[in-house]
């Protein structure tokens, strides 16, 4: 058994070696190459600016409640859970031009005030951003004239990306619908 036990440490000690000498075989040319490319990439400032239509009322709402608390109460609705794929657009008007969706979650995060967790993707379908995507993660309380939260990455265009958005609402009715701008800053390669 002990003879067992001896054999089986060092097996797993040289397939650990031989796996380690494998990455570190083939890491320095990736590694390497990541590196010359982003010595030759120049970081880049974009500014967007563009409208949120939260949807949650009638017979095609954008956004919709996915998860609830199960009995706590709060007058900050703590514990719910929306999930959206909102309409974003050039104008305030909903008919004005679609520039992208915001894909994600938002949650009631906060218990003594209006906080909300934002966990979202910009989902850009227009123009030179077609097809890139911005990702925000931050808190939001909606009640305040102008939130800030971080943009924290980006795909395509906006790779490597890292900004603000400020989100100031333009508009907002009884049932919930509300529109919002937002003015987003980022840099990226
Ligand atoms: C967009 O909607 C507004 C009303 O909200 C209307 O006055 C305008 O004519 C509409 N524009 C188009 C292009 O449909
Ligand atoms: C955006 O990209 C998709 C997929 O490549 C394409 O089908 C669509 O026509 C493009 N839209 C615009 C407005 O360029």
């Amino acid at each position: 058994m002990g003879n067992l036990h001896i054999h089986v440490t060092l097996f797993l000690i040289v397939l650990f070696a031989q796996s380690y000498v494998h990455c570190i075989d083939q890491d320095p040319i990736a590694v390497e190459d990541w590196f010359k490319g982003i010595e030759t990439m120049k970081e880049k400032i974009t500014k967007l600016h563009f409208y949120f239509h939260d949807i949650v009322s009638g017979n095609n709402p954008t956004a919709m409640r996915v998860a609830k608390p199960n009995s706590y109460i709060s007058l900050t609705g703590f514990g719910n859970v929306v999930m959206a794929d909102d309409v974003l657009t050039s104008e305030p008007e909903a008919n004005s031009t679609i520039v992208g969706r915001a894909q994600g979650m938002y949650a009631s995060a906060s218990m003594e005030d209006l906080g909300f967790l934002m966990t979202m993707n910009f989902a850009f379908n227009s123009g030179e951003f077609n097809g890139s995507t911005l990702s925000l993660l931050g808190r939001n309380p909606v009640l305040h004239e102008y939130r800030e939260m971080p943009i924290v990455g980006g795909s395509g265009v906006f790779r490597m990306a890292r900004g603000i958005a400020t989100a100031k609402t333009y508009s907002f009715n009884l049932l919930g619908d509300a529109i919002v701008e937002y003015n987003v800053l980022v840099s990226h390669y």
